[in-house]
């Protein structure tokens, strides 16, 4: 029954005009804001991880990483300028595939978002720690990491999303700003690594190509294995889609913004991912019986305890210059990310706010979460409970598990909008479409057998949250949202 509680499109519009935030944005603030969601954890630090599990065949993880993604925008794209509102693949799939569907997405998206902002997080403090160690003014040892990465409290990760909570909370044109600086440097701090690592490639380093092979599913290894996770790379682009209705002339700005935004990482990926792997090699540890080592486990952490190949560096990029003797630019790199993570883990908090509040108006969370700040126009109320969660996700788990669980749902979330164009075309061909996916019937099956295919090659223990969670959350729906819903009431 609930499965055919669809809300029209023209529901949605109107009641994103009553509750309304402020319109704000512009194409070029939109596309920085998703360069600021985009470039992060997934190039600065899991380019190590994707290398074990795949060794130079990463270069091709990044490849298909960027295909799907670029798939999925391109759908994204057409559902955000049909219905320039907040909320993204949560509104998508409540218009097309109805209330039960959209609320998994919503629930979903939460690793997406606030499991991210913590893995960005975690990322961040690995770099900063890195630094503060350097020049002897270290915090212990039990607060540089959290309980399974060997510490007890990641106090810096801790600290810098609550920090982010604060900015996001004052309002979203100073974070917006602020975002636009952090995006320069880190943009600076990837062309130095080009610049110094392309031309220092090396035929022999890219031997053997695909030591691990292509993967199994559930494996978390291969090629396809390490593309599941490096998509975490990529993963932001339709954070811009979450601030549609902060967006002037959202129609056109909002598909500039994730198209455009997608397209700048990708080079830069390609050419960092050649880079890393071409300068300095890119092998996996294997244990003395010749097995590969778990990606994130004590057994590759004590194996690379006297390593210094890249796969054991928590600062790969910044690894690389060292090996190539640039150690002034490698500090600048490392210096480079530590300032500019931030800006992934604000544009994550905002997007998972952003939804929250919507799914909020919408009657499937309280309606505490879509109060809006009176002086500041934020959902402050619910930005705040999103920080501290996302804090304790980043004091408590390790990077790696973060980015892999948060890609399960993104992958989820991908899958249903991908799925929502095609039956939209379908339903309602007459409808305005200010941005119409390219070849549709082509494009939206690949890219819903490009997610499906990195989803069922992500780690069983990812795969394992995932279908956690949307017990859980399918639970919650049950017991609150069914009932509650604006469209429920109006029955
Ligand atoms: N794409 C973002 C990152 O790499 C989430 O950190």
């Amino acid at each position: 029954m609930i499965f055919w509680r669809v809300k029209p499109l023209d529901q949605i519009l109107e009641n994103a005009e009553k509750k309304s935030l402020k319109r704000q944005l512009g194409a070029l603030q939109l596309t920085m804001l998703g360069i600021g969601a985009i470039i992060g954890t997934g190039i600065f630090v899991l380019t190590a991880e994707a290398a074990q599990k795949a060794g130079p065949g990463m270069m091709v993880a990044f490849v298909i990483a960027a295909v799907v993604c670029g798939l999925a925008a391109l759908a994204y794209a057409e559902l955000a300028s049909m219905v320039p509102v907040s909320g993204s693949a949560y509104t998508y799939t409540y218009a097309v595939l109805g209330e039960a569907l959209a609320w998994i997405v919503g629930w979903a998206l939460v690793l997406e978002y606030a499991v991210a902002a913590g893995a960005v997080a975690v990322g961040w403090s690995g770099y900063v720690n890195g630094l503060m160690n350097a020049a002897n003014m270290g915090l212990p040892a039990f607060l540089q990491t959290g309980p399974y990465d060997g510490g007890g409290f990641n106090l810096l990760a801790c600290l810098i999303s609550l920090v982010i909570t604060g900015l996001l909370v004052i309002g979203t044109s100073k974070s917006a700003w602020v975002n636009a600086v952090l995006v320069t440097i880190k943009i600076a701090a990837l062309i130095a690594f080009v610049v110094i690592a392309v031309p220092a490639a090396k035929a022999p380093n890219f031997e053997p190509f695909l030591p691990t092979g292509w993967g199994t599913p559930m494996g978390g290894i291969g090629v396809l294995g390490a593309a599941a996770s490096i998509f975490f790379a990529y993963v932001g682009f339709d954070a811009v889609s979450t601030a549609a209705e902060e967006t002037k002339n959202p129609n056109r700005n909002i598909p500039i913004g994730l198209i455009g935004s997608l397209a700048v990482c990708t080079v830069f990926y390609l050419l960092v991912g050649y880079g890393a792997v071409g300068a300095d090699g890119a092998q996996p540890m294997y244990d003395a019986a010749g097995t590969l080592l778990e990606p994130g486990s004590e057994a590759l952490a004590a194996a690379c305890a006297n390593s210094s190949m890249l796969v054991c560096s928590k600062e790969p990029l910044a690894h690389v210059l060292r090996s190539l003797d640039h150690n002034t630019v490698a500090y600048l790199v490392g210096m480079a990310a530590s300032l500019a993570l931030p800006s992934v883990i604000l544009m994550m908090i905002y997007g998972q706010t952003r939804i929250f509040f919507v799914m909020s108006r919408d009657g499937l969370l309280p309606a505490v979460c879509s109060k809006v700040h009176p002086t500041f126009h934020t959902p402050h109320i619910i930005t705040m409970l999103t920080g501290v969660v996302v804090s304790l996700f980043a004091a408590m788990f390790p990077v790696g598990i973060l980015a892999d669980v948060s890609n399960s749902g993104t992958l989820f979330a991908f899958i249903m909008v991908a799925i929502g164009v095609m039956i939209l075309r379908r339903t309602q061909p007459g409808r305005a479409r200010p941005f119409r996916t390219p070849l549709v019937w082509l494009v939206c099956p690949l890219a819903v057998a490009g997610c499906v295919l990195l989803f069922v090659n992500l780690s069983a223990k990812a795969l394992t949250v995932f279908a956690v969670w949307s017990v859980i959350g399918l639970a919650l729906y049950a017991a609150y949202g069914m009932r509650n819903s604006e469209l429920a009431r109006r029955q």
